[in-house]
């Protein structure tokens, strides 16, 4: 049988031309992206984009259909991306990502990817190793930190109350300690698992944003005699919206007072494990039963990997099974290499060639450098907004994430969060420079994530002085 048009989309030829050619264009963009030639948003609206998309020629010439995917999209190499905290990946990382998207290997089971599980294993081992655990923990790679916590729960849970929620469903009312500033997946994570409103403690966070540990004996009180079983701790390594990390260390006493399981969600900042200057932030990590950091954050992969690391390995092969059967001691038995036994993806990416690509080619202190040069760029920021009356910041920084906003002597409190929304959406749609925002204790405030070693003091000055020139017509809107 003919099968013309299957024959021409496996044609090595024809692959080796598409290839050459975006990875020309690629290079193209990557170059007039470190200068800010372009927008760093080409903001449309939803609508108007979909019948883009909708009109789209068919056959388009490939290196057109790349360009306007390009043109089309929101440029994290900009030096003026400083919005989420999404990487501008390692551009060898978006090599190996083709790589990785040819091969297609899985990991479920070990003949599925021989060099991506082994290697998995490899660079788990040196991230646990880096955290400070000692060689019984074992960890694996897995898609996104929001996974990762979600599956930390379910391990928690299941290592902490034994298998009968597995088994049996709820018999028992069970609960989570978390800061009321952690990120929303934990909370997502916790309702997935049918704890509920009442199985969600929050602790309160102190005037700068962190969990207020002296509320931890009255909050687990209070949940007891509401008659709910707490099983784990959660802690933010930092939390999203402020880049504030939580007081580790006295989680950590907490929950080895207590019993229960520490996790820290260090999706954002558990790369500082390997930054000289910042590690000390994150004293008290080492005694957290499991870690989770993202690749696609702070270490410079594209999405998704993010790692989840246990203290005691044995605990990871407990969240999917009723028995306890590949326990660590028993060497011989610990089938590491059949991923799918501890992941909640059955097919998974093979996420663990970004890393390794980063490790063998650069070395770790590769991490120490991206890290230190985004958290030090953090103060420098506001340094530079503290000498400027037009703006204010919220907090000082402690890692990349820096929160400010303009302010006007004449503006009531409403008025201020009405400028900082507008200023904030003008910025979108003018495209120059890419920022978030949040509300914090019901202030409106500008938020940016340095992601980007290129963004220097003075692009982010010349961001303030963007911002006045965008007020402006604000401004006259408001008196
Ligand atoms: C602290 C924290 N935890 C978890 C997540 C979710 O991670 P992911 O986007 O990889 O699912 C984020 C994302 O911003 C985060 O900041």
């Amino acid at each position: 049988m003919k099968a013309p048009i299957l024959d021409s989309v496996y044609a090595a030829e024809a692959f080796q031309t598409k290839g050459h050619q975006m990875v020309d264009l690629l290079s193209k963009h990557l170059k007039a992206a470190q200068k800010s030639t372009h927008k760093t948003i080409p903001y449309t609206d939803p609508e108007t984009e979909r019948q883009f998309w909708q009109q789209y020629p068919e056959k388009q010439d490939f290196q057109t259909l790349v360009q306007d995917l390009i043109d089309r999209s929101i440029h994290v190499h900009q030096p003026k991306y400083i919005g989420h905290q999404v990487a501008p990946p390692a551009p060898i990382t978006a090599v190996s990502s083709m790589l990785t998207s040819f091969l297609n290997n899985g990991s479920a089971v070990y003949e599925m990817g021989i060099a991506n599980t082994a290697i998995e294993r490899i660079v788990t081992d040196q991230l646990c190793a880096q955290l400070g655990f000692d060689t019984h923990a074992r960890g694996f790679l897995t898609s996104g930190g929001t996974l990762a916590n979600l599956t930390a729960l379910l391990a928690a849970r299941s290592v902490k109350d034994g298998t009968a929620v597995w088994k049996n469903g709820y018999e028992e009312s069970l609960g989570i300690l978390v800061c009321e500033e952690a990120h929303y997946c934990v909370d997502r994570a916790a309702r997935i698992m049918g704890l509920g409103d009442k199985g969600i403690l929050k602790v309160p966070a102190t005037i700068n944003y962190a969990m207020d540990t002296t509320a931890l004996e009255a909050t687990l009180e209070k949940a007891k005699q509401a008659g709910i079983q707490v099983f784990a701790i959660v802690g933010s390594a930092p939390s999203t919206a402020t880049g504030i990390i939580d007081p580790l260390d006295k989680i950590a006493s907490f929950a080895q007072k207590h019993g229960l399981w520490f996790h820290v969600d260090a999706a954002h900042g558990g790369a500082a494990i390997y930054a000289q200057q910042f590690k000390q932030d994150l004293a008290g990590i080492e005694k957290a039963d499991s870690v989770a950091i993202d690749g696609h954050k702070m270490m410079m992969m594209p999405a998704l990997t993010t790692a989840l690391l246990f203290k005691d390995g044995s605990h990871s092969y407990q969240t999917f099974s009723q028995k306890a059967d590949y326990l660590l001691s028993d060497a011989d038995h610990e089938d590491w290499y059949n991923m799918a036994k501890r992941t909640f993806e059955c097919t998974k990416s093979m996420m663990s060639i970004h890393w390794f690509v980063l490790l063998n080619q650069y070395g770790p202190s590769v991490f120490d450098e991206f890290v230190s040069a985004l958290y030090q760029m953090g103060r420098q920021f506001a340094a530079i907004i503290q000498k400027d009356p037009d703006f204010e910041l919220a907090l000082a920084p402690q890692t990349n994430i820096v929160c400010f906003r303009m302010v006007q002597k004449q503006l009531s409190k409403q008025a201020l969060n009405t400028l900082n929304e507008r200023l904030r959406f003008a910025l979108v749609q003018e495209g120059s420079f890419y920022i978030v925002q949040t509300k914090l204790r019901g202030t409106h405030f500008l938020r940016v994530t340095i992601m980007n070693p290129k963004t220097d003091p003075d692009t982010l000055s010349a961001l303030l002085i963007h911002l006045k020139e965008l007020a402006k017509p604000i401004l006259q809107n408001l008196k």
